[in-house]
């Protein structure tokens, strides 16, 4: 679907960025100036902090003034960014957030979300030939990641997705607003009570934290995870620290982990593609580089 939107008109610098409030910690700008360095492409991408006031304003600034080519968006804009597209893939419409822009050679403004693409496609960078056909998943968390990730694994074609939150009607928005896509692909979504001890992990293939407990200086997802299945696969999307005691505690019990580093990276590359109209590759020095700034 991405391939059938407008490019824009050819211009000498393409430029792009991030906004968000605050921005000074994100991580973005390393990642597309090492792509457009490496492969020599004449952009920038830059991060520009954005406050609620006077939203629109400034977005209709960055487009007009600053010929940006297009963004990301970051917290707390994802879904205030959208009321101001023209134009959304299917994916940000079911998900209810952008988190990528691109300004369309007519100036519409295109968004869409690729949060659900970067969960997936780290997962299948780290776990080689990964089947997600007939899996169980638990997803821990219901905001706006868990929202992405739960759409992507739907159209993945799991079996189920147990989920589970602080707070319990989150849950039932995203099952309400996904049940046409999930029930017609015969995905049973279930609503589980929060807990630090789930007896049916017997039955999970895939344990994923979308919450942001893990991430440094905040508190630790403590999982009793004595009953889980020895083939099970535990990712964390927080990758500050990159080890969070959640992997730290699956590893010792010699579960397969997956760290949420590469879904940064993996997001990343989808707005960079649209932009710059180059996909690159995964890189591993560039994430030595990310280690390095956490
Ligand atoms: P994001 O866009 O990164 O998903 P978000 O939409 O703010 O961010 O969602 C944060 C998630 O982390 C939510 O599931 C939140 O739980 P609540 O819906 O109950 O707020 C979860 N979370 C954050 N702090 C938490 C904590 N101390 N204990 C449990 N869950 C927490």
């Amino acid at each position: 679907m991405l391939s059938s939107i407008p490019q824009n008109n050819a211009r000498d610098i393409i430029k792009s960025g991030v906004i968000g409030f605050p921005i000074s910690h994100s991580l973005s700008p390393t990642i597309h100036n090492y792509y457009l360095k490496q492969l020599k492409i004449n952009g920038t991408y830059e991060k520009f902090e954005i406050p609620i006031e006077n939203f629109e304003q400034s977005i209709n600034d960055l487009i007009h003034n600053k010929k940006l080519n297009g963004f990301n968006v970051t917290i707390p804009h994802k879904e205030r960014m959208m009321s101001l597209c023209h134009h959304l893939s299917k994916t940000a419409q079911q998900i209810g957030a952008v988190n990528t822009i691109k300004i369309l050679s007519n100036g519409k403004i295109f968004g869409h979300n690729s949060d659900g693409d970067g969960f997936i496609n780290n997962l299948k960078n780290q776990i080689i030939n990964y089947n997600f056909s007939k899996i169980k998943c638990l997803v821990i968390g219901a905001g706006g990641a868990s929202r992405a990730i739960i759409h992507a694994l739907i159209n993945r074609g799991v079996s189920a997705i147990y989920i589970t939150n602080r707070t319990t009607c989150k849950i039932s928005k995203i099952i309400d607003d996904f049940a046409p896509i999930s029930s017609s692909k015969n995905i049973e979504l279930h609503t589980v009570q929060y807990s630090q001890h789930y007896n049916f992990l017997d039955q999970i293939d895939l344990i994923i934290n979308t919450t942001s407990l893990g991430m440094i200086n905040q508190e630790s997802l403590l999982l009793d995870i004595s009953n889980a299945k020895k083939s099970a696969i535990f990712y964390d999307i927080v990758y500050k620290p990159l080890f969070t005691n959640f992997l730290l505690n699956a590893k010792q019990h010699n579960f397969r982990i997956v760290t949420g580093l590469g879904m940064l990276i993996e997001q990343a590359l989808v707005g960079f593609e649209l932009w710059f109209n180059d996909k690159p590759k995964y890189s591993l020095e560039l994430e030595k580089i990310l280690l390095n700034k956490l």
